[in-house]
């Protein structure tokens, strides 16, 4: 097909009311259609919401949706199943909660703080009693999630004990304290850094929030923190993500947040603008050539200046032009030793983002939030061809559940009818473990009084390494055991 013949995807900006919008047209400058608009009207607005989708024949939706919103959209986008969401769904599983983030991080290996989360109020007051402090309380979900106001650090268990008694969070989300000497905010379009900077606490103080009083500038970020990024926005699957990295006083990075919704100017939109006529157009649109460290100077101006900048481009590295590039002959200094910046620069491609034709992080097993305490209720789908072949990206594997009755939590599994769930009680792990040659009754018993029976199960599933993490003796093979065991269980169940 000619390149500029080829018929364009329908565009549609999705909207909440009450919600700040982070897209408009003007961001897509020189989209030659007519964007459409699709305004969700909270409560019992998604039928109609689907609906005009479909009347609108909408290929493409794009914009975030905020944390309260975001089981309903997993669910509309159920429904919809021929209509791309930008970011997906599966992208904005961070958006919704902490306890999301700390998941996500779990299952990629991606280092963060250590991190507890509990749903029975009982073992977090067991590990309050006999854990070390300082210790970070945050709350992992809720409306208006910003600026270290639902942050707590807490000195001694009283003061854990006194806070949750006053805050009432639930989960009970609880990290270890990092200290640390400032933290980096990383926005990334297509798994590329495109603006970076440093945020520090004030003199004194742990919170590293500009909203509290803390400082912020563009210099010198360390390659190797933007090599983190780039990882985890690669791991999110993205097209444009943002990551608060966390630079312990260890040296060591961690990342604190990241998700598709956060605040930038509004040239920083126009990329992403750019950057996805590109995607959707099979090039027809220009890529935006942004060079790396382009925020150093960027940065230098006034940002009540950078606020009203718009659609800023930069001219490519030519080689028959000599100097013709982003800052001439300056140099950076990395662990691989002394390089260029073009030639930096050239390591850090704006890709592409690919739709997965599957769901990474389907609600029946990822949203402990709304299932504790609850039977599962699979949400409502039409025919779905794509959710019925696949769950969870493999389609051997069940769905885990999570139900719990009178305070008491199983671990279930589904063969994709409700009926036929399976409860695993604490004995069948122990079971699965002592099968485990080189594992006995006590390193059995140590493994079960860390974890709660489904935590266990998912620790197995979803991010062995943190099992090895936890016990220096549970290395290679006797964990590659654990897995088999469990496999072998699970078959043997079903
Ligand atoms: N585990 C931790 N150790 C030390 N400081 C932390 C830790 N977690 C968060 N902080 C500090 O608290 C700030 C706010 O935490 P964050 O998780 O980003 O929540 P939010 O921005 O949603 O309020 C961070 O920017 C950082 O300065
Ligand atoms: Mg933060």
């Amino acid at each position: 097909m000619n390149k500029n013949t080829q018929k364009l995807p329908k565009l549609g900006f999705l909207y909440l009311d009450y919600v700040l919008r982070f897209f408009d047209k003007s961001n897509f400058k020189g989209w030659p259609d007519p964007i459409e608009t699709v305004v969700y009207h909270w409560k019992n607005d998604k039928k109609r919401f689907i609906d005009e989708v479909k009347r609108k024949k909408i290929d493409i939706l794009i914009g975030n949706v905020p944390a309260t919103a975001y089981e309903t959209f997993r669910e509309i986008a159920r429904v919809l199943p021929n209509v791309r969401f930008v970011p997906s769904l599966d992208s904005q599983f961070s958006n919704k909660s902490k306890e999301n983030v700390t998941r996500f991080a779990w299952k990629y290996d991606i280092p963060v703080p250590k991190t507890y989360i509990y749903y029975d109020v009982n073992k977090s007051v067991q590990f309050i009693e006999s854990t070390t402090y300082p210790k970070i309380v945050k709350r992992s979900y809720g409306p208006s999630n910003y600026g270290g106001y639902f942050v707590h650090k807490v000195d001694s268990k009283e003061e854990a004990f006194e806070l949750f008694e006053t805050k009432k969070y639930y989960p009970r989300y609880i990290q270890d304290f990092i200290p640390m000497e400032a933290d980096v905010r990383v926005m990334l379009i297509g798994h590329k850094p495109v603006c970076a900077f440093w945020r520090r606490a004030p003199e004194g103080e742990w919170l590293t929030n500009t909203s509290q009083g803390g400082s912020m500038d563009y210099m010198n970020i360390p390659k190797e923190l933007l090599d983190l990024a780039v990882r985890v926005s690669k791991a999110a699957n993205a097209e444009y993500w943002a990551c608060d990295i966390a630079v312990g006083r260890d040296g060591e990075y961690r990342i604190l947040e990241c998700a598709t919704a956060f605040a930038a100017f509004p040239y920083i939109r126009d990329w992403i603008g750019q950057y996805l006529m590109w995607l959707f157009s099979n090039g027809h649109f220009e890529l935006p050539h942004i060079p790396l460290f382009n925020w150093e100077e960027l940065g230098k101006m006034d940002s009540s200046i950078l606020r009203t900048l718009r659609y800023i481009t930069f001219g490519h590295y030519t080689p028959s032009f000599d100097g013709a590039h982003f800052l001439d002959g300056e140099t950076r200094m990395t662990d691989e030793g002394e390089m260029y910046l073009h030639e930096l620069d050239s390591l850090y491609p704006i890709l592409a983002v690919e739709m997965k034709n599957f769901e990474e992080w389907p609600s029946e097993k990822w949203n402990f939030q709304d299932h504790y305490g609850k039977s599962i209720k699979i949400v409502e789908s039409e025919y779905n061809p794509m959710y019925d072949k696949k769950i969870d990206g493999d389609e051997t594997q069940e769905a885990t559940q999570i139900v719990a009755t009178d305070d008491e939590i199983k671990t279930t599994f589904i063969d994709g009818d409700i009926s036929k769930k399976k409860l695993i009680e604490t004995k069948d792990m122990h079971k699965v473990l002592t099968s485990v040659h080189g594992i006995g009754k006590k390193k059995s018993e140590a493994i079960m009084q860390k974890y709660e029976t489904h935590e266990l199960v998912e620790v197995i599933e979803m991010a062995p390494r943190k099992l090895a993490e936890e016990f220096n003796w549970l290395k290679g093979s006797l964990l590659d055991g654990i897995k088999n065991a469990w496999e072998n269980f699970k078959n043997k169940i079903k």
